[in-house]
């Protein structure tokens, strides 16, 4: 069983999914040991608690970058973690970190990546960007973390449809609901089925 370790910065809808996809059975060859936040008033700490995980507040203004990255491996490490899992989280890992766990690290981004994507897309600027270019289809993407925003190999990419009057919070929700949680429970399967095989 892989030891998974989920970061976030919010909502925790994402973490939600996959949590639900592991209690379903959906989610075989890992198990979310932890749940790590890097700001305060997180929901996502009182979704993993709700679920019986480890919850652990990190706030990295008050640490400040390098605080928090040594922090953090050290709970990764003592945690035994193979896979980590950004959910929603907003932090920029540096070089060395990613260079740490190289092809152990995925995370979802809400567009099809390579549209609108990058330094300054996050969160609810990712469907205003796309409203504004008017394309027609948007989507989802998990990647693998590389030093390049957003830019580490394609895992599973989900389409979804843009509606006439979408507004960014209407966009942003059939992007959840249709793509995100449906391919992030899958990629997090298909990670850790990758490893374990790599194990064995
Ligand atoms: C999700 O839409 C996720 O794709 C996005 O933030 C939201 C987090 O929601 N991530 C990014 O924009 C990363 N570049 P959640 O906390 O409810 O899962």
């Amino acid at each position: 069983m892989v030891r998974i370790a989920v970061l976030t910065s919010g909502g925790g809808t994402n973490l939600e999914a996959i949590l639900c996809a592991e209690e379903a059975g959906e989610i075989r060859s890992g198990r979310v040991e932890l749940v790590i936040a890097d700001r305060e008033g997180c929901h996502s700490l009182k979704r993993a608690e709700n679920h019986g995980r480890k919850a652990i507040l990190l706030d990295r203004k008050k640490l400040g970058r390098a605080a928090f990255e040594e922090k953090l491996l050290e709970i990764l490490k003592s945690e035994n973690i193979a896979l980590v899992v950004l959910a929603g989280f907003l932090t920029i890992l540096s070089e060395a970190f990613i260079r740490r766990y190289s092809d152990r690290i995925i995370n979802i981004h809400p567009s099809l990546i390579p549209s609108f994507s990058g330094k300054g897309f996050y969160g609810l600027k990712v469907h205003e960007a796309a409203l504004m270019r008017g394309v027609k289809i948007t989507g989802a993407t998990v990647h693998l973390v590389n030093e390049i925003p957003d830019g580490g190999r394609i895992l599973f990419q989900k389409a979804v449809n843009v509606e006439d009057g979408d507004t960014p919070e209407i966009l942003q929700q059939r992007v959840m609901r249709e793509a995100e949680w449906v391919i992030f429970p899958k990629a997090v399967e298909y990670m850790s089925a990758k490893i374990e095989g790599e194990r064995a």
